[in-house]
């Protein structure tokens, strides 16, 4: 059997940051709500001109200096965002290039909003599995603050920019147990961004650039369904809920990371909380929290990881990875 095995993670987070504070003076909100609301107390902003190609780099770059494996003997590289650089050439394109992954790889990206990075994991894992890939460099990148109105403060007060990266490679021994992957498109009016390039110019309304989102009806969901998917994942691996080490949930909201844990029986010092200083980053979420779990010798080898995530579709999905 061949299985796969995240052998490094990188992350980067833009230097501009952005305080609960700093938006008092944007929008109706205050420090206090937010902080209570969401957990969130900053987000960081990319640069002008910084793009989430330029997040991806940094990120992947990190993470494959702590894999060892150098960029050309990448047989895959999929970046997961909703915020790409442009229509096409895809971000992962962009990235092979700039990290210097070999010509004729395969690359592309891959979308579902806050759950593409769990997708494009899943992806990877196929690919390694079915011997398609031996090693595989995953990013979850995204410019979210690009697609924020702000004079809405029922969303700008809640993402933020950054990058995270997994190299993944084949191996005699279970990596990424089993991942699980759901959506349902009736969903789309409760999340999402009213144009794309599909809607053409002509009707195009400065507010439909921007993230539309009804947050309270989008809560009271994920919670429930990311309830169910802690079930589904520990069932289909015959795993007990105190098998799991840590969780290492997408971060929206600490409110439903919250909640995730305490369907787990697991202390919140088993759960890897990152939104504070970033907000909602969308597919970056978990790599970001995945590494910084990693460099600051939380996560150690041979430990057992639950991550999840929730976004726009609804997409939603999970992995199970011995680390
Ligand atoms: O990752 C993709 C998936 N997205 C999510 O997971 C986000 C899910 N949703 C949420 O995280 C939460 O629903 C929010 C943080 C967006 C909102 O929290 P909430 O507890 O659901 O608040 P609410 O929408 O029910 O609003 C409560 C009150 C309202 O005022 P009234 O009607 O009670 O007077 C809002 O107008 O809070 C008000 N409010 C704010 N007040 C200060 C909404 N946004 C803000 C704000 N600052 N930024």
């Amino acid at each position: 059997m061949t299985y796969t095995r995240i052998i490094g993670t990188g992350s980067y987070l833009p230097e501009r940051v952005l305080t609960n504070h700093d938006l008092e003076d944007i929008v109706d909100t205050s420090d206090a709500w937010v902080r209570e609301r969401t957990g969130i107390a900053e987000r960081r902003v990319a640069a002008t001109g910084e793009t989430c190609g330029d997040l991806a780099r940094r990120a992947a770059q990190r993470a494959l200096d702590a894999s060892g494996v150098p960029a050309e003997e990448i047989d895959l590289v999929l970046v997961a965002t909703c915020t790409p650089d442009r229509i096409f050439p895809s971000t992962a394109s962009a990235l092979q290039r700039s990290v210097g992954v070999r010509p004729g790889a395969i690359a592309f990206d891959l979308s579902a909003a806050c759950s593409g990075f769990v997708y494009a994991l899943s992806t990877a894992d196929r690919f390694i599995r079915t011997g398609g890939a031996r090693r595989a460099l995953v990013v979850g990148a995204e410019t979210m603050t690009r697609i924020l109105d702000w004079t809405d403060r029922g969303t700008c007060v809640l993402f933020g920019d950054g990058a995270g990266a997994v190299v993944l490679e084949a191996s005699d021994t279970a990596g990424v147990i089993s991942t699980h992957l759901h959506s349902d498109g009736r969903y789309e009016p409760l999340l999402y961004v009213p144009w794309g390039p599909g809607q053409g110019y002509s009707n195009l309304r400065h507010k439909d650039r921007y993230i539309k989102m009804r947050g309270n009806e989008v809560f009271k969901i994920a919670v429930n369904t990311l309830s169910r998917i802690v079930d589904e994942t520990l069932d289909s691996a015959g795993l007990q809920k105190s098998d799991v080490d840590w969780l290492v949930p997408h971060q929206a909201n600490i409110r439903i990371i919250s909640a995730t844990a305490k369907k787990l029986n697991l202390p919140m010092d088993r759960v890897v909380v990152t939104v504070d200083r970033h907000g909602n980053t969308s597919a970056a979420s978990i790599p970001i929290a995945l590494d910084t779990a990693v460099r600051d010798g939380r996560i150690q080898r041979g430990e057992l990881l639950l991550l999840e995530a929730f976004g726009g579709g609804f997409t939603w999905g999970s992995a199970l990875v011995r680390f």
